[in-house]
């Protein structure tokens, strides 16, 4: 199968130092371009990375033939109309999460995704790692028994002002940026949607993004629960827990590419670890999982594992959450 030649839409630090190695390591992915609003920025990092193309406007990229999909790391407002720029061009487009500020926007890419043909998915790396495929399945087999309740946790500490992530104008805020993923994940878990969500958000009194959440998604048949923050000690652990055992997920989102991953899965219950064996996953890297199937699915034509549609229903949370934490009551996603 060929390789698909890939064009980068900015420098951003997530597509410098992690997804760009990352797809140039892949068996279907090229990155063939990198745009940036300044050339001198673009020329740099396509001279550090070994990118042959690069380019001073991102438009000018999506004017290349030779670009066939593109991925977009730029922050959370330009998701949707560079990725709507994109596809007019013609090119597929892998577009970082999340992939638009609101469930309605998502939709205007379903529509432009429809009318132009090309693939657009959101870049949930975490769903092509091996240990949350496995939890699933280990889910799915009734290793836990019935699944009840997930509690995730996801923070870091990122006070500095000229971030994106402290920026409300711009998509900024932990629920974008990091809250996403327990309510992927729970989503990915459970196979379907939580009806009602609550939230308690606290924003910074001077950037006005939110910086601590907590929340409960009501799923049909369980809870999900979750705190996230951009100002706290960096830390990430997932508990699926159901009514005969318990999964682990040791370093569930910032999976390493370097060192194996472990699960523990637990069927006993003994106090501490006493009981939780570990299973362990190869080295491998969840960024380059996602540039292969996105890729091949543009070769095969296959219909995506995660589509739009999809996106949107992850967006349906996150507003419903936003409602909550104005609110302060129960909202129906
Ligand atoms: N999947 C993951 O693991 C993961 C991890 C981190 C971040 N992300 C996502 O990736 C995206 C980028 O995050 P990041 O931390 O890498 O961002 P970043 O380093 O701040 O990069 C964003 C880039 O966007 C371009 N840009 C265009 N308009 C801009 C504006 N008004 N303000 C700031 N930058 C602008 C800039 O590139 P040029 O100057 O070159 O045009 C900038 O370098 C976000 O959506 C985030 O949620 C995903």
């Amino acid at each position: 199968m060929q390789p698909v030649a890939w064009g980068i839409v900015s420098t951003a630090k997530i597509g410098r130092e992690k997804v760009i190695p990352a797809m140039q390591a892949g068996r279907l992915t090229r990155v063939a371009a990198i745009a940036s609003r300044d050339l001198a920025s673009a020329r740099a990092v396509a001279a550090k990375l070994g990118i042959p193309k690069a380019f001073g406007t991102y438009e000018e990229m999506l004017a290349d033939p030779e670009i066939e999909a593109v991925y977009n790391p730029l922050p959370n407002h330009l998701h949707v109309p560079i990725s709507i720029e994109a596809a007019e061009a013609g090119k597929h487009v892998l577009c970082e999460k999340p992939i638009a500020l609101t469930a309605e926007e998502t939709k205007s890419l379903i529509a432009v995704r429809d009318r132009t043909g090309v693939r657009i998915q959101e870049a949930f790396m975490v769903r092509h790692h091996p240990q949350w495929r496995r939890a699933r399945e280990l889910v799915r087999e009734g290793r836990i028994g019935r699944l009840r309740a997930i509690q995730a946790f996801f923070s870091y500490n990122n006070p500095d002002p000229a971030n994106i992530r402290n920026k409300a104008d711009i998509g900024g805020g932990g629920i974008y940026d990091i809250g996403c993923y327990p309510v992927v994940t729970a989503r990915f878990l459970f196979g379907v949607e939580p009806t009602r969500v609550v939230a308690l958000i606290e924003r910074d009194p001077v950037t006005r993004i939110d910086r601590l959440t907590s929340a409960i998604l009501d799923f049909p048949e369980g809870q999900a629960t979750f705190t996230c923050s951009t100002q706290l000690i960096p830390y990430q652990r997932v508990q699926i827990l159901g009514t005969a055992g318990r999964i682990e997920v040791r370093i569930p989102f910032n999976a390493p590419p370097t060192e194996p991953c472990r699960i523990y899965v637990d069927a006993e219950g003994a106090l501490g670890d006493a009981s939780a064996n570990p299973e362990e996953f190869p080295v491998i890297n969840q960024y380059t999982l996602q540039g292969d199937a996105f890729s091949e699915g543009i070769r095969t034509g296959a219909p995506a594992e995660f589509p739009l549609e999809d996106s949107v229903k992850n967006m349906r949370v996150i507003d419903a959450l936003f409602r909550s934490g104005k609110s302060a009551r129960w909202e129906a996603v």
